[in-house]
């Protein structure tokens, strides 16, 4: 039988992970949106993308999560993207106020799946997908580190002239402005990026890396990235789905490693059949970890301000 993913939000981000997924014959994909009409024209358009592609895959939108029953994964892409001169965290509370009920909704038909939060602010939002699902850290997973680190690898392969396949990165800690690129971690072709490129050039590209949503609110004006953000949710899907045990930078709830305690956090983490399998703790230097618990903090903040709505999602579903 084939497997089945259902991606809330039709948006451009849904819409180009619902896309994705079916051009890599991944699963049959149902979008699920509150306005009317959306879903079910761009999911028909991308059904009859399917004989050209030569995909066997079904696609349906819908409005009505009946049709999402049983997904193996649910990517959640729904929320405001910000304009420009927003942060993502002005995005909290109105975001709360989609991700708390679609997920309610989502989980009701797909009790045993897997969610792949994508919503900004993402950390944060990783927190409301867990207290309402009230699944195990397992299957609530963000996307994140994969868009960061995508970024990077980039930036760093114009800067080399080499194949972006070639590049290994690693960027670590919330997805917002403090987010911590790793540059002893990073290389080409196994090859340190430190020897092949000067500091103030490494410099340009991580402080590029660290502002990149931005850049590309800046030029869009009216949204944020889309076909990057809905790369990196397909690929931890079919990291999932094939159980490919991949090794990718994503938030997951931390627990003690790192020294950060009950906070979502982007690290390197083995991506399988039962999702977030094991994280990977890396012996930092006093000052990348001084970064990383700066990033974490700048969570926690968000985290603090969510706690009494929290508490209450919490009590209602008797695990108060
Ligand atoms: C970005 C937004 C989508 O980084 O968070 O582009």
């Amino acid at each position: 039988m084939r497997k089945k993913v259902t991606v809330v939000g039709a948006g451009n981000v849904g819409a180009s992970c619902a896309a994705r997924i079916a051009q890599l014959e991944l699963a049959d994909v149902v979008v699920v949106d509150i306005l009317e009409g959306i879903p079910t024209g761009k999911a028909l358009d991308m059904l009859q993308s399917t004989p050209v592609l030569g995909v066997d895959v079904t696609l349906t939108g819908v409005n009505d999560y009946a049709a999402t029953e049983g997904s193996d994964i649910v990517i959640f892409t729904a929320g405001f993207p910000r304009k420009p001169g927003m942060s993502r965290d002005d995005l909290l509370w109105a975001n709360y106020e989609i991700v708390k009920p679609t997920v309610e909704q989502a989980v009701k038909h797909s009790p045993d799946s897997i969610l792949v939060v994508v919503t900004n602010p993402l950390d944060a939002m990783c927190h409301v997908a867990l207290e309402v699902s009230g699944f195990p850290k397992q299957r609530v997973v963000g996307m994140a580190g994969i868009l960061d680190t995508a970024r990077f690898r980039a930036f760093l392969s114009q800067a080399l002239q080499v194949s972006v396949e070639d590049i290994t990165a690693c960027v670590l800690g919330g997805h917002g402005d403090t987010m911590v690129p790793l540059v002893r971690y990073t290389s080409a072709g196994g090859i340190p990026i430190t020897d092949l490129l000067d500091a103030a050039t490494i410099d340009a590209i991580v402080k590029r890396t660290a502002g990149g949503g931005g850049e590309i609110v800046k030029y869009l004006k009216t949204g944020s990235a889309y076909y990057a953000p809905a790369a990196g949710a397909v690929q931890m899907a079919e990291a999932i789905l094939k159980d490919k045990k991949r090794v990718l930078p994503c938030s997951t709830l931390l627990e003690g490693e790192y020294g950060i305690h009950g906070l979502y956090v982007g690290v390197p983490v083995k991506l399988g059949a039962a999702g977030v399998e094991q994280v990977f703790e890396l012996k930092l230097t006093a000052e990348e970890l001084a970064a990383l618990q700066k990033s974490a903090g700048a969570v926690k903040e968000l985290v603090d301000v969510m706690q009494p709505k929290l508490a209450e999602v919490r009590a209602a579903a008797g695990r108060g």
